[in-house]
């Protein structure tokens, strides 16, 4: 069979053995069966040291060496350990030296002064007394120092209108209004919130009759699951109490500390225009 320059086809010449590679095997297998010199030879299993010469074969020597090196690689790898543990040395007694730095240790922490306020841990030393106006209502209040107004409207007072969603000052679920102005409750800290006027949801309806704004939410849909409508709606009455006659523009301003999650923003800004209509009539 021809076979072209560029052709890697297997012809029965190229897998027959040379007469060389004939030659080597025949030289190998010739040198298995000599007998071994002095210092080749090895112990058969359970022979006394020396007393009977083991010829190794090639093929049983590369298994003993394949056999050596899958047990230095699990050495290495840490899976059979080669060498015997060390002796633990086990002291009995503990060194005069460390003894002695221990004793200058206390001595230092004997001269730092501990604050008092740190020896009380009584939880009812860390009440402080607050009197809040919330509603136009006084509240005498215990509250700790790191409480928030959101925690204290909704735990101590239970004025749940105030959501709390975020608590990070980020979505203005808990909007109300102090001396007017929008702020999120969950960023203030109650304790400073003393002497101030405090304008909640609940706040927003008058003997019995509901806010313009209020309203106009339930008329126009300004609201779906309802979790934000109530910082819409302090949010709204500080606006319109500014400014009675606000613009899209300006509500959307006005209302920009706000999100709604449900998407009603374009609902919320009808329902405030049509609250300050209401209101101006
Ligand atoms: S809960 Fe206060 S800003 Fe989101
Ligand atoms: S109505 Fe659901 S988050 Fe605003």
């Amino acid at each position: 069979m021809e076979v072209g320059y560029y052709s890697n086809a297997v012809t029965e010449e190229s897998t027959r053995r040379s007469p060389r590679h004939a030659e080597g095997e025949k030289h190998m297998e010739n040198k298995e069966k000599q007998p071994l010199e002095e210092g080749q030879r090895g112990l058969a299993e359970g022979d006394e040291e020396g007393a009977r010469p083991v010829q190794v074969s090639r093929r049983g020597f590369l298994i003993g060496a394949g056999a050596g090196v899958v047990a230095t690689g699990a050495a290495a790898a840490g899976y059979i350990t080669l060498t015997p543990p060390k002796q633990v040395e086990v002291i009995k007694e503990v060194p005069k030296e460390v003894i002695k730095e221990v004793e200058v240790v206390k001595e230092v922490v004997k001269e730092v002064p501990v604050p008092a306020e740190a020896v009380s841990a009584e939880p009812s030393t860390r009440l402080r007394t607050v009197t809040l106006n919330v509603n136009g209502q006084d509240f005498e209040l215990e509250v700790e120092a790191h409480w928030t107004l959101a925690r204290v409207l909704r735990d101590s007072l239970a004025l749940t209108g105030t959501k709390m969603a975020c608590d990070h000052g980020m979505c203005g679920a808990c909007t109300i209004l102090v001396n007017g102005t929008p702020v999120y409750a969950c960023m203030q800290l109650a304790i400073r919130e003393a002497g101030k006027e405090i304008l909640t949801v609940e706040g927003l309806a008058q003997e019995g009759k509901l806010h313009p704004l209020q309203a106009a939410f339930i008329e126009g849909y300004g609201t779906q699951c309802g979790y934000c409508a109530s910082g819409f709606l302090v949010t709204a009455k500080a606006l319109l109490d500014a400014n009675p006659d606000p613009t899209v523009g300006d509500i959307k301003e006005a209302l920009g500390g706000n999100l709604c999650r449900c998407g009603s923003y374009h609902e919320v800004i009808t329902s405030v225009l049509a609250a300050a209509k209401a209101m101006r009539a």
